[in-house]
């Protein structure tokens, strides 16, 4: 008799550009997965962003969020492109993926950063900066200045940035947590000499902090001083836990620690374990439809989707694993490394090496994971 495996439901929102193409790399290994280790992955693709629009006139079409509804977990490409980018356009790609993020409450956005040693001499920041850097960036996902009101007026626009005290309250609380499972310390990041919504930031994690995290170190960073410690001093900061804005324009400084904006995985977690994956890049308009982008922050957002939303702990390190089996390859042999880390090997040669680099079959184990889905609840 065969085993019952639960089948997990993922949504696939390739998105456009570059989406796509990571897009199906990542969808690859995460059938590999399913394949070595004995699990069911039902993939939903479904439209978002410049794609969406053109078939439908949705950059978040209801079919989309049907399907997102029914997913355990939800993967995601990139949106937007010169295509999509006329000012005077009525709707933009990158409208649908912010409509996406607040229908799912995914408003903790995890974004590792942890150089791998191979990808070192092929940073533009010195190896001895890099050495034992590992980060994580906890930014506030669904509130700020990109979901405040905006107004565009004839001789002046307006962008409102606003928080609540809840909002700060969760997404700080998410970030204890997490410092809690690594080396036990948040650095908070605002604007706290200039903005008032920083202000109330910086009060609320404080007291976040005294009441129920004494036991974390804290400490508070302005943002325009912590862009230059970021690529300074990288190894003193463990989790980092800013507003959206922020959180968007530090990631991708960070990325240059990483070595590439190709590396860089996302996950968006709410209050339950169902969770939105993205790398942090976009749909880098400047390579797309050419076969050599750079798969490895889409696969290890599968990995993080395995470890966030379905709790295969063992299946997400074995992805991990692989990536960095490819890194080391790729440290001394140009062919074997991606192009946006000085080497040749295009989407397809990445994608198939992290293939063969994953274990072959496991025997039959039993259904039930014994590892719970981690959401960030108590
Ligand atoms: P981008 O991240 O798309 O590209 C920045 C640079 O990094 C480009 O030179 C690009 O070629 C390179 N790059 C990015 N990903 C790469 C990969 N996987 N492999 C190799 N090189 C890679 O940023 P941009 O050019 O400022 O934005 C382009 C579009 O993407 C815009 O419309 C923007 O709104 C959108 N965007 C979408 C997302 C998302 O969907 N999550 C994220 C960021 C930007
Ligand atoms: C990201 C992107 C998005 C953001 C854009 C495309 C809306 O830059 O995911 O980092 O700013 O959040
Ligand atoms: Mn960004």
């Amino acid at each position: 008799m065969p085993r019952e495996t639960p089948t997990f439901r993922i949504a696939v929102l390739a998105g456009d550009g570059i989406g796509p193409e990571v897009t199906s790399a990542a969808v690859a290994v995460l059938h590999a997965v399913g394949e070595r280790f004995g699990h069911a992955f039902a993939t939903e693709p479904a439209l978002i962003g410049g794609a969406a629009i053109d078939a439908t006139g949705d950059p978040f079409p209801a079919a989309t969020r049907a399907a997102c509804d029914q997913a355990d977990a939800v993967l995601l490409g990139a949106v937007g492109g010169p295509a999509w980018s006329d000012p005077k356009a009525p709707v933009r790609p990158e409208q649908g993926l912010l409509a996406l993020r607040k229908h799912l409450g995914v408003y903790a956005n995890l974004r590792p950063v942890k150089p791998h040693p191979a990808t070192l001499a092929h940073s533009a920041i010195k190896a001895e900066v890099l050495e034992g850097v590992d980060l994580l960036v906890v930014r506030e996902l669904t509130g700020g200045s990109y979901f405040g009101r905006k107004e565009r007026h004839a001789d002046r626009a307006v962008d409102v940035c606003e928080y609540s005290i809840g909002e700060i309250e969760r997404v700080a609380r998410q970030a204890f947590r997490l410092a809690r499972t690594r080396r036990g310390k948040v650095t908070s990041v605002d604007k706290a000499n200039v903005l008032e919504t920083s202000r109330l930031w910086r009060e609320v994690v404080s007291r976040v902090h005294r009441e129920e995290f004494p036991d974390v170190v804290l400490e508070h960073q302005l943002v325009d001083s912590m862009a230059m410690h970021l690529i300074a001093r990288p190894r003193d900061y463990d989790v980092v836990v800013t507003e959206n804005l922020f959180g968007d324009i530090l990631t991708d400084e960070a990325a240059m620690l990483a070595g590439s904006m190709g590396l860089l995985p996302s996950a968006a977690l709410g209050e339950g374990a169902q969770g939105l994956y993205e790398p942090i890049h976009g749909s880098a308009p400047d390579i797309a439809g050419q076969g050599i982008a750079n798969p490895i922050a889409a696969i290890l957002s599968v990995a993080m989707l395995l470890r966030h939303s379905l709790g295969l702990h063992r299946e997400a390190a074995a992805v991990e694993a692989a990536v960095d089996t490819i890194l080391e390859a790729g440290r001394r042999d140009a062919t074997r490394r991606p192009r946006d880390l000085g080497g040749t090997a295009g989407t397809a040669a990445i994608a198939m090496a992290v293939l063969a680099a994953l274990p072959p079959m496991t025997p039959a184990r039993p259904a039930d994971s014994p590892f719970p889905a981690i959401a960030l609840r108590d």
